[in-house]
This record gives structure tokens, sequence and C-alpha cells, in this order.
């Protein structure tokens, strides 16, 4: 059993429920999971080998500058032997803000797993969050 730390960025709110959604895939496998909003707490990582980041595309297919991108700075040199899994919401792009976002992590030590973008808003239940999670979990 692992305990999976998920921490995320949301303005109006579908990563959070991407998030919310992945949660209650990987509480169905065997492990846990430490859900934080980053709107609410900066989380250690230390401890954490599993650890998923959720950040939507704001301001022309960039990641969150004020809170994601200053706390992506202080973990990026943490991330050493830790799995990482990516996930957000987006609008109208091609997904060009996830691409940068897996390019800054690989360019890190850690290793990573994959990510999972959603137009919008997820559905209840959404098979691809569930699908996602669950994978990340087993890994
Ligand atoms: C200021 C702002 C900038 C945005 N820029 C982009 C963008 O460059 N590319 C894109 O695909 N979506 C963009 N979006 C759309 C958001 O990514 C989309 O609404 C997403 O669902 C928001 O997720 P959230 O509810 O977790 O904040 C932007 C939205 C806002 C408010």
């Amino acid at each position: 059993m692992e305990n999976i730390l998920i921490v995320y960025w949301s303005g109006t709110g579908n990563t959070k429920k991407i998030a919310e959604e992945i949660r209650n895939a990987i509480v169905e496998t065997n492990n846990t999971v430490t859900l934080i909003n980053l709107k609410e707490t900066i989380p250690h990582i230390e401890g954490f080998k599993k650890i998923m980041l959720g950040c939507p595309a704001t301001s022309k297919e960039q990641l969150e500058g004020s809170t994601f991108m200053p706390f992506l700075e202080d973990i990026k040199t943490q991330l050493a032997d830790k799995k990482i899994a990516l996930f957000g919401s987006y609008g109208w792009g091609d997904g060009e803000w996830m691409r940068k976002f897996e390019a800054m992590i690989s360019q890190s030590s850690a290793e990573l797993f994959g990510s999972l973008i959603i137009k919008g808003e997820p559905e209840e239940n959404d098979s691809r969050c569930h699908q996602f999670g669950q994978d990340f979990a087993n890994s």
C-alpha cells in the first residue's frame, strides 16, 4: 500500500473535479491518497514516491503563474526517484501547455508516468480519470 500525493491548482473548478475523480479511482485500489489544493496548502513532498500534479491551461498555453509555477520551481530539485503523473483541464488549445509541463518534469530527474488532459469539466465517474488514476496507482 502506498500513499499517493495529488496536488492541484484550479481556477474555475474543472481541474479540481479531475483531481477528485482520480482520487476516487485510487482509493478503490489498495492505496491511500493525500489530496491538496494549492490555493489552501503548499505541501511538503518528501516521503511521497508517487505524485500527481494538476494544473489547467492558462494565459496562452502556460501553467498558472502565481501559485503553481513557484511551487513547481520549489519542488523541482526534490523530484529525483519519484514517479510523476500530470493532469489538467483546458479550453480551446491543442494541449501545448501539457507538452511544456511534461518537458519540465522530464528535465528533472523524475520518472514521468504520463499525462491526462480533459477539455472543460470531467464527467461524473469519468472513465478517463478512473483509468488514469488506477493505472498510476498500480504502476
Ligand atoms: C485566463 C485564462 C486563460 C486561458 N488560456 C487557455 C489557453 O491558453 N489554452 C487553452 O486550451 N485553454 C485556456 N483557458 C481555458 C481553461 O484552461 C479552461 O477553462 C479550463 O477548464 C480551466 O480549468 P480550471 O477550472 O481547473 O481552472 C484559459 C482560461 C482562462 C480563464
